[in-house]
Parts: structure tokens; C-alpha cells; sequence
């Protein structure tokens, strides 16, 4: 073994643990080609760990991650935790993880797969070519700011508050981290603000105009948040990487997804300054489906894929992975939420055993 290394699995909830065990037997299978040898150490989070411990994000779950080298998580979340307030809920232990971890940057790409173009809902001529990065701000905004809460008025009456707030610096650390992805790709930078209406959105796009200055090979332009909607449904191909606040980023980012077909076959990257960063699947836990072989897998490969290359510095593998998933594709299998006529629909076990095939292929 040339390279080895501590990853903390993240299996959570719902189709997780299904995932997630079909994408280990091929991060082994593409390890043992490689040399790269991987030390799995599984953690509790999400409904699972409040089922266990009663703490969505158990201390010793941070402490594992932080002393890992990545951190491969699944989804987390359900019905059956949905009744529970909100600092005891699931989706507590993700946002812990990404302020425990410190992961400010959220890369969600989203490209259509020309084998999947019939599954976007969209008109083919609209998706055709679709290739966008989203870099979404993860560890501020309205997600974390303070004052929060629900507060009783002198007069009885309840007041729920969340506060949108960004400081210079973390505006900052998020713009050079869109502004190198973006430099990486095709130059061209979107922000996405609400600086017409938000005082916040009015300092990020001063910020970000600033930092245009040091990035003179990207192009950068600014659109609101409404219309950035609209224009990612009118017009997609017109994005290369967009980068925006934690909410945006979240609605935003669904958006994207859609328009590759289906929510299953896309990854993120969830970066800080240092340390193991946080990879996992853009969609969820999809408890409605659970337990019944039914999951795609593909979006979580995927996420173990961008886990290589920009977690552990192994593009090889990264390649390799994410070639399996094409070979697959092209062989004309999918899960039921990518089936379409013609192809073969197959399980989450399944489309696993054909993913190992196609990486003891010879190449
Ligand atoms: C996401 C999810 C999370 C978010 C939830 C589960 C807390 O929607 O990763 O996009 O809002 O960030
Ligand atoms: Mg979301």
C-alpha cells in the first residue's frame, strides 16, 4: 500500500446505510487496484444517533471525524423524528458537523449525463450542455446567525427569528474559494444575491466585486436570488459556477439538481480552511423507500469520488469511480428514479454488483 487512510462513515438514515454499503465495496475494489488502503470507522448521526444516544451529533462522533482523514456521509433524517423540535431534530447533527468541522464551502456540481438526458423534466434542448458548479456558504447566513429562536412578546404572542448575517471575512473565504473553482472551469462567475432588498446581500456583492480585482481571468456578474431561479430554468447552460449564501445556496442548489434528471446521481463537497472535509449526497434519506433495495447509489459513488480527489489528493481513483458510473450508464442500467424505457431497472444491490464489474474491467 502506497497511501492509507482514516475515513469516518457517516451511514445516517433512511437509504444511507444501503448506500453506503454498496459504495464501500467499491471504494475497497478501486483501493485494491490502486494501493490505496482505507481504515472505515463508522459514527452515529441524524435519527439514527438520536436512537442510540439521544444527541443527533454524539460528541464522539465529532471526535472521530476530526481525527479522520475524510468523513463519507449518506443522508440523515425521516418521518419519524419529524415531530421533534428543532435543536433535537436530524438535520441538528449535519449543521453541527459543518460548524464542528468548520466546512464553510459546499461545492454541489451539476452536470447532465447524456445517457440520463431523458430523465430531466425539462425539454432536451434546455438541458443539453448543462454543466454548473454551485459554491454554496455552509457555516454562516441565516443558518447560523444569532438572534434565533422563538420568543414570547409581552403581549402572549409568539415571535419566531432567524438573523441573515455575513461578515466581510467569511464573504471573503467563499469568494476565493468560487473564484479558484471558477477559475478552474470555464471563467465565468455568477453571485447571487438580494442585494435590492437585504443589506447582507448589499455588503456580499460589494465584497465580491472587490475580490473580482485579484481573479482578473474570471469573468464575474451578479444576478438576485429570484431571478437567478428563473434564468436556471429558462436558460441553465448560461452558468458555469455560481456562488451564494447558505439559503440560496440550499434552494438553489436543489434547482440545479433537477435539471440533470434526478437528485440521485449528484454528490457535494463540503470543504474548510483545513482538516477532513464532509462528502455526501446532495439529496436525502428518502425514508419513503427505505429498506427495500431500491435506492440509487450512483450520487453517493459519486460523492466517494469527489471524496478522492479533493479530500485525499487520489484524482487516479476519483477517475476511476466515476468512469465505473459511466460505464453502468451506458450499459443501460438504472434505479427507478432514473429508469426510462429501454433500460434495464435494477436495485440498489444490483446496480453495486454491476459498478464492481465495470471496475474489474479491464481497461
Ligand atoms: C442540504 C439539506 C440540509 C440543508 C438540511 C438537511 C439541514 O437540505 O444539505 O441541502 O438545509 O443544508
Ligand atoms: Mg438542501
Amino acid at each position: 500500500m502506497t497511501q492509507h487512510y482514516r475515513i469516518t462513515l457517516l451511514p445516517g438514515d433512511g437509504i444511507g446505510p444501503e448506500i453506503m454499503a454498496v459504495t464501500i465495496t467499491v471504494l475497497k475494489e478501486v483501493g485494491q487496484q490502486l494501493g490505496i488502503g482505507f481504515d472505515f470507522t463508522e459514527a452515529l448521526i441524524g435519527g439514527a444517533a438520536i436512537d442510540a444516544t439521544g444527541n443527533p451529533l454524539p460528541p464522539e462522533t465529532l471526535d472521530t471525524c476530526k481525527a479522520s482523514d475524510a468523513v463519507l456521509l449518506a443522508a440523515i433524517g425521516g418521518y419519524k423524528w419529524d415531530a421533534l423540535p428543532n435543536d433535537q431534530r436530524p438535520e441538528r447533527g449535519l449543521l453541527g458537523l459543518r460548524a464542528g468541522l468548520n466546512l464553510f464551502a459546499n461545492l454541489r456540481p451539476a452536470q447532465i449525463l447524456p445517457q440520463l438526458i431523458d430523465a430531466s423534466t425539462l425539454k432536451r434542448e434546455v438541458v443539453e450542455g448543462v454543466d454548473i458548479m454551485v459554491v454554496r456558504e455552509l457555516t454562516g447566513g441565516i443558518y447560523f446567525g444569532q438572534p434565533r429562536g422563538i420568543f414570547e412578546t409581552k403581549t402572549g404572542e409568539r415571535r419566531g427569528i432567524n438573523t441573515m448575517v455575513y461578515a466581510e471575512a467569511e464573504i471573503e473565504r467563499i469568494g476565493r474559494v468560487a473564484f479558484e473553482a471558477a477559475r478552474k472551469r470555464r471563467k465565468r462567475l455568477c453571485s447571487v444575491d438580494k442585494a435590492n432588498v437585504l443589506d447582507v446581500s448589499q455588503l456580499w456583492r460589494e465584497r465580491m466585486t472587490a475580490l473580482a480585482a485579484d481573479y482578473p481571468d474570471v469573468e464575474l456578474t451578479h444576478l438576485y436570488v429570484d431571478n437567478a431561479a428563473m434564468q436556471l430554468l429558462r436558460a441553465p447552460t448560461q452558468f458555469d459556477t455560481i456562488v451564494t449564501g447558505n439559503l440560496f445556496g440550499d434552494i438553489l442548489s436543489d434547482a440545479a439538481a433537477m435539471l440533470t434528471g434526478s437528485i440521485g446521481m449528484l454528490p457535494s463537497a463540503s470543504l474548510g480552511a483545513s482538516g477532513p472535509g464532509v462528502f455526501e449526497p446532495v439529496h436525502g434519506s428518502a425514508p419513503d423507500i427505505a429498506g427495500q433495495d431500491l435506492a440509487n447509489p450512483l450520487a453517493q459513488v459519486l460523492s466517494a469520488a469527489m471524496m478522492l480527489r479533493y479530500g485525499l489528493n487520489e484524482p487516479a481513483a476519483g477517475d476511476r469511480l466515476e468512469a465505473a458510473v459511466q460505464t453502468v450508464l451506458n450499459q443501460g442500467y438504472r434505479t427507478g428514479d432514473i429508469a426510462s424505457e429501454g433500460t434495464t431497472r435494477v436495485g440498489c444491490q444490483a446496480m453495486g454488483n454491476a459498478l464492481l464489474k465495470a471496475l474489474e474491467e479491464p481497461r
